[in-house]
């Protein structure tokens, strides 16, 4: 049997077990108490609670999510105004038989949709407010047409801060016996950038290489390089170490088999944590950002990075 998802597995199951995003979950509760709520958008960044949030709400609403009462469409996957003029409208204009107030239609991903299929669905919206409630998942609210927007109740999720993921992949690697210690998980914490999927996929990854696995298993699974291990090939280049800084470039490239893209990418990052004069930062930029373009147009990626690295190593970046 394939493995659960964790991010499944883990998945709240009522309001109450949301974490964060505080001042969301309790105007929601405020719905479900007085059992009527209005046509809602959920904006923010992947991997904050979106999806899961529109669940636990369809949950202690109904008390189960069952088929008459709930459905949930991925507006990406089926875009297009076919989908909002049959699918949507079908299950929107029957009034349910059993107890529930309302239905809830969650359409994810709702950003994706064409203007024309947005269009369709502020009709759709209006038409059966009296049975369905919809609620629209998006990253970006700007791309939702204005005449939805005014339509509903704007709930804005913000990335989960870094304590927060950290107690959250605490309790999922205790409950799945990890052995792992505060500095790994920091690590699956950082890459993860307040994305809480992101976090429990790289959790769930690493571990299926050991129970214990370590910080440079994080890493590799997501296809990166430990930042001190950038750091320090670029202060070797910086201090004139050319050949030092030349072998741990193989070292990233060869034995963690990165690509000439990520590496540069994550030079560009280091720059940044580098204590250097303001002039010398906006040189290594500019060196960084030329050998990132010639990656891009096909340039071979030891080549180029050799000479990146060069560059630091005569000062001339
Ligand atoms: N605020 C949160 N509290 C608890 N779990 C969360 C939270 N945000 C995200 N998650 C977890 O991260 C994963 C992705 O969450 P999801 O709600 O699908 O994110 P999205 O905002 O992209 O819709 C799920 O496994 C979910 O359990
Ligand atoms: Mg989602």
């Amino acid at each position: 049997m394939e493995a659960a998802l964790w991010t499944e597995k883990y998945r709240p199951r009522t309001l109450a077990e949301i974490r964060d995003q505080e001042e969301i979950v309790s105007r929601l509760k405020e719905f479900v108490k007085s059992r009527t709520m209005p046509h809602s958008l959920f904006a923010g960044p992947p991997g904050t609670g979106k999806t899961t949030a529109a669940l636990c709400l369809a949950r202690d609403l109904f008390g189960s999510i069952h088929g008459d009462v709930f459905m949930e469409l991925n507006a990406s996957d089926e875009r297009g105004i076919d989908v909002v003029r049959t699918t949507v409208k079908q299950f929107a204009e029957y009034s349910t038989v059993s107890s529930a107030p309302f239905k809830i239609l969650v359409l994810d991903e709702a950003d994706n949709m064409t203007g024309d299929a947005q269009h369709a669905l502020r009709r759709t919206m209006e038409k059966y407010t009296d049975t369905c409630r919809f609620v629209l998942c998006c990253n970006y609210s700007g791309r939702i047409i204005e005449p939805i927007q005014s339509r509903c109740a704007l709930f804005r999720f913000t990335p989960l801060p870094q304590e927060e993921i950290i107690g959250y992949l605490e309790h999922i690697a205790k409950a799945e016996g990890l052995k792992v210690g505060s500095t790994t998980l920091k690590s699956v914490v950082e890459i993860s950038e307040g994305d809480l999927r992101k976090a429990i996929n790289t959790l769930q990854a690493a571990s299926s290489v050991s129970k214990g696995f370590t910080e440079d298993t994080v890493y590799k699974v997501v296809g990166r390089a430990k930042p001190l291990d950038v750091h320090e090939m670029m202060s070797h280049a910086l201090k004139g170490d050319f050949l030092k800084a030349r072998d741990e470039l193989r070292g990233l490239l060869v034995k963690y088999g990165l690509s000439g893209q990520e590496i540069v990418r994550q030079m560009h990052s280091e720059v940044f944590r580098l204590t250097i004069p303001e002039e010398k930062r906006i040189s290594m930029i500019e060196a960084i950002g030329d050998a990132d373009f010639r990656l891009v147009q096909g340039g071979d990626e030891e080549v180029q990075l050799s000479a990146l690295l060069a560059k630091l190593s005569a000062g001339e970046a």
